[in-house]
């Protein structure tokens, strides 16, 4: 698979590591409005746009703010080309469902990077939660707070606004851990929130709770934050008719579940430092993520995170921002 590359900031240079690893998979270069080359491979040709690549490709890695994820995805639909997209899909209704029927139309495999979904011990659950095995879930408590220091809103004018990034820590960070809380337990029926902002200069929030009422009676909770210094590791608390278990950063390092033995992958060892960094130095998760979305746009298969399902996380963060009874924050986005 030959791949452009469209934005060649910071996780770009996650994408030109993995690529480096996977034997069959090529990166032929990138697309930067600015000409700004990848870091990590300065020597790979620049195009401003999609339109002017010159060179065979295969599919586009969208590597551009959350609010620009269509634009680059209804450009490669046209061309014929797959589009594997980092997370979120987009941060619109409107724009997420133009690039499904886009890529839908064009034939075109539509993948997202919520990397989070290759942890074999979320994948453990997953399955668990098919087989009902849990028996009634009452609650499911996600807290996500991390840490980012001014300096991170200030490295892009585009950070922290309601256009671009569409929203703080709920939209940009905590949205791969609202993901892994959609992918096991759908969307609820009802959502309340209070958002604020605390600890930064931008315009979305910084800090912010939800409660969320599903239609099976479920209690869940989601706390995200970029104002929590130092920065804490992710953690998904659940409690159920069998017991309880804890995720933390994505491993189970809680299980009391009546009847079925801890099934923790002790061997799994992906490190990611979300709680204090935008940057993602380990680069196992991304490159599964790259082998599943070019197993999809080979065998037609349904990528690890379709474009569908990603949907459903934005829908729900969506839904977060709608409802924050606060009104001090939310009340300035524009849709
Ligand atoms: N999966 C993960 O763990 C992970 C981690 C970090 C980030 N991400 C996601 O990756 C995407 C990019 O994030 P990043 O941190 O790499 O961003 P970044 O460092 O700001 O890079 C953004 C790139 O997009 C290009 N771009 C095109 N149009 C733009 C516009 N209107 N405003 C600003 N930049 C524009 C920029 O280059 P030109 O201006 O030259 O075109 C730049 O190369 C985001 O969707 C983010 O959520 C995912």
């Amino acid at each position: 698979m030959r791949y452009i590359i469209v934005g060649t900031g910071n996780i770009s240079n996650t994408y030109v590591a993995a690529l480096q690893k996977l034997s069959g998979s090529e990166l032929i270069g990138a697309v930067s409005r600015s000409e700004r080359p990848l870091r990590t491979a300065p020597g790979l040709p620049i195009w401003k746009s999609l339109a002017d690549v010159d060179q065979a490709f295969d599919a586009v890695i969208l590597a551009t703010p959350n609010g620009l994820h269509h634009q680059g995805a209804l450009q490669a639909a046209a061309l014929g080309k797959h589009v594997l997209t980092e997370k979120p899909l987009d941060i619109s209704r409107a724009a997420m469902d133009e690039m499904i029927a886009a890529c839908a139309s064009a034939g075109v495999i539509l993948a997202v990077c919520y990397q989070r979904r290759t942890s074999p011990d979320n994948q453990t659950i997953k399955k668990l939660l098919a087989q009902n095995a849990f028996g009634k879930i009452f609650a499911a408590d996600l807290s996500a707070k991390f840490f980012r220091d001014q300096a991170y809103y200030d490295s892009g004018a585009y950070r922290g606004t309601w256009a671009v990034d569409g929203g703080g820590p709920f939209m940009q960070q905590a949205c791969h851990n609202i993901d892994i809380y959609t992918w096991f337990f759908g969307l609820p029926a009802k959502v309340s929130s209070v958002l604020g902002r605390f600890a930064h200069e931008m315009e979305a929030e910084d800090h912010g709770a939800a409660i969320l009422q599903h239609s099976n009676g479920m209690i869940g909770t989601i706390i995200a934050s970029t104002a929590a210094r130092p920065g804490f590791a992710a953690r998904l608390e659940v409690h159920c008719e069998k017991g309880s278990f804890t995720l933390t950063d994505d491993r189970i390092t809680f299980w009391d579940i009546t009847g079925i033995s801890n099934p923790a992958d002790t061997q799994f060892s992906y490190a990611h430092d979300g709680a204090t960094s935008a940057a993602v130095t380990d680069t196992t998760a991304h490159e599964t993520i790259i082998r599943d979305f070019e197993m999809a746009a080979r065998t037609g298969s349904e990528p690890l995170a379709s474009a569908e399902s990603a949907r459903l996380t934005t829908e729900l963060i969506l839904q977060i921002y709608a409802n924050d009874t606060a009104k001090t924050i939310s009340t300035r986005r524009s849709d």
